[in-house]
Parts: C-alpha cells; structure tokens; sequence
C-alpha cells in the first residue's frame, strides 16, 4: 500500500508551482498519461482482491481527482494571468493626440467638388447626383437634341455595344410608347438636370458634381473629367439671377472681390438665351491669375462656363408647365477651376496618379473647406 496522502501533497505542490502551462501539461502527463503515475496505481486495481481493491479503490480514485482538479485550477490561473499580461502589454490610451501625420493628400479635383458644395450650400443649393451610364433620353433627347441634332456630334460620345436587352427599352414619359435607349458614358452633368426635375418638385436649387466623357485627348482635354451642373427652377426666374449667382460663386470660389465677368450669347439646345461666360484675367510670370477686367490693359478673357435659361421644352419634356416654371442652368469644368486656382498646367498629371504630383498639390486629408476659414485654407 502506498503513502498516497504524502504522493498527492508532492503532486499538488508541484502543479502549484508549475511556472507556465507547457511545465503543466509535463506534469499532467506523468501524474494521469498512459504511463503516468497514478495511471499505474489504477492498474494495480486489476490484481488486487476484492476486498483490497475495496479499501484501495476509492483512495487511488480520489487521488486521481485531487491531480485532475488540481491541474484544471492552475491551468485556469496560468490563462488567467496570461490574458492579464497581454491586455496590459496592449493598451492604448485613447486619450493621447494622435502622433502620425495622417498619410495620403485630398486629391485637387476632391477639393475643388468639397470648395464648390460648400459654396453653393451657402446660397442654399443641394447636391443632387445621377449615373455615369446614361441613355441617350436623358444625355440628349430630354435634352432638347433630337436624334438628328448636330450636337449629338459635338459630343464625342462613348457609345455601349447595343444589346437589344429589356434594359434598353423604356417608356417614354406621357406618351404611353417604348422606345430603345442606346447606353452611354455621359457626355455632361445636364441629365442630371432632368433626372432632378422628374424626381423633385419645384422649387429646385441643387449642383451635381461628377464625371463625363467624351472621346477627346491632349494636354488641356482627357477622355474623362469632372463637371459641375447648377439648376434652378422657380417661379419668376430670370438672367439676372444667373448673373448674380455666378458671381457669387466666383468671388467666393477665387476669393477674391475685383472678379469680372462677361455674359456672351452662345447656343445649347437646352437653355434659351444661352451665354457663355467669360472671366477677366491677368498674365502673371506664365501664369493665368483670375480677376480685373478683361478689357483692360494686361488683361484679357478666358472662357470659364456654359449656361442659360432653361429651355421651356425641357421643361415641359420633365412633366412641369414652362407657363409656371422658369429657371437657369450652368455647367462648368471642374478640373479647368483646379489648375486656374492651382496653378498646375497639364490636365494629363491630374489622372496620372504620380504621388509626387499628389504630394505637391494634394490638401490634407483632416482639412475642410468652410467659407468662415477661408474656402481653401
Ligand atoms: N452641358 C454643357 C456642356 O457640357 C454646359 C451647360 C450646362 C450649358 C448648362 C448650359 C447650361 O458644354
């Protein structure tokens, strides 16, 4: 018969003092593995007498438990302990400043869209937005550019493969006929002007950012670039207020108050009188620098945007009465804004994803245009 009292008190205090869980599992395995200690003793269970085994049996299993609760306890505190270093080895003070500069720039065209929406937010425009994947109702036809129009031409449009699918077809609004849509990158921003009179109804004040294309190429035109649209429709609209607008805009966007604008009379098919805006500049070292009057010796002027009075076809095309509802629209090259802002000459660089180019002209990425801190500090 064994001293088991005197095994499992040197069993116990070793599992106690085991110092990690590998030295546990060690322990474990020569105390109750295949060939462990006590795993032994239960063996000699088999050769044992009946009354022996009586007297031996329960000792040699309660010893076995004390082993097994013993080790379960230690493996919980040697977890335990284990968890509590490795949270405090990982701990962040939330409450320190952040101490890396944050990486990467606001690309200038991002800038230029946040400087633009704050803005016109000022004047109380929303931004309204629509798809890059137009058909050509919305580009052209609600538009006021008939099939056989010559601007569709102008345009330089991408067309889609047609594909004589469900999703060329649509109705066309109150006249209860179908008609196939060819698919296309759109050309300009307008259709967003349609899509908002269709969805929306009047009063509408909003400007939609965004992409175009036109299959176009060289230093100052790249097959993709950015627009903005600005539309309103109210009762009562007329030039005046378009003028006004932009030149709020204008001041605000090149902050500067000597901006002088000239209206020409121009032609879109969806604005009636249409004009095109032209902005007095200066040639300084090389360099455009907007503002003074364009008439004026040094000074000359610089196409800037498109624009007009709504034409009261498109607006009666998106379901309004033209008797009711007049308004204005314009369009202007949001990547053109950029480098005359900017400086930079080359619109190819804009797209070119160069991290030198973007280091150079890129804005941080944690500032915010706001027109009480100055719109592009
Ligand atoms: N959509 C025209 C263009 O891309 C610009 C424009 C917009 C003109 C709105 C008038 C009114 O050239």
């Amino acid at each position: 018969m064994s001293d088991y009292p005197a095994m499992q008190a040197r069993l116990l205090a070793d599992i106690d003092s085991a110092a990690d869980l590998d030295a546990l599992e060690a322990l474990r395995v020569a105390a109750l593995g295949k060939a462990g200690g006590v795993s032994a003793l239960l063996k000699t269970l088999g050769g044992m007498s009946p009354e022996e085994r009586q007297v031996e049996g329960p000792r040699i299993h309660a010893l076995r438990e004390a082993v097994t609760g013993a080790i379960a306890g230690r493996k919980a505190a040697l977890e335990a302990a284990a968890l509590e270093a490795k949270l405090a080895a990982e701990r962040l003070d939330m409450t320190l400043p952040a101490d890396a500069a944050p990486r990467g720039s606001v690309h200038p065209v991002s800038q230029v869209m946040d400087e633009l929406a704050e803005i016109f937010a000022d004047m109380g425009f929303a931004v309204a937005t629509g798809p890059e994947i137009e058909d050509d109702w919305h580009n052209f036809t609600a538009l006021n550019i008939p099939e056989t129009h010559p601007a569709r031409a102008m345009h330089d449009t991408f067309y889609f493969p047609s594909q004589m699918n469900d999703a060329d077809t649509r109705s066309i609004p109150g006249e209860g006929r179908t008609e196939r849509r060819a698919m296309l990158l759109r050309t300009h921003t307008s259709p967003v002007q349609i899509r908002t009179m269709m969805s929306e109804a009047p009063p509408i004040r909003i400007i939609a950012p965004g992409r175009v294309y036109r299959s176009d190429s060289d230093a100052t035109h790249t097959p993709m670039f950015h627009q903005i649209e600005g539309l309103v429709i109210d009762r009562g609209i007329h030039m005046g207020h378009l003028k006004w607008t932009l030149e709020t805009f204008l001041k605000a966007y090149f902050e500067r108050d000597d901006i002088v604008l000239r209206l020409r009379p121009s032609y879109f098919p969806f604005t009636e009188p249409s004009a095109e805006v032209d902005v007095g500049y200066a040639q300084e070292k090389g360099r455009r620098i907007v503002g003074g009057h364009g008439d004026d010796e040094g000074h000359a002027w610089m196409e800037l945007l498109g624009s007009g009075m709504v034409h009261p076809r498109v607006i009666a095309n998106c379901g309004l009465d033209p008797a009711e509802w007049q308004g204005f629209a314009f369009g202007v090259g949001v990547d053109r804004l950029a480098m005359l802002k900017y400086g930079m000459d080359d619109l190819r660089a804009f797209f070119d994803g160069d991290l030198r180019w973007l280091a150079h002209y890129g804005f941080g990425a944690l500032s915010q245009p706001t027109l009480s801190g100055g719109i592009s500090a």
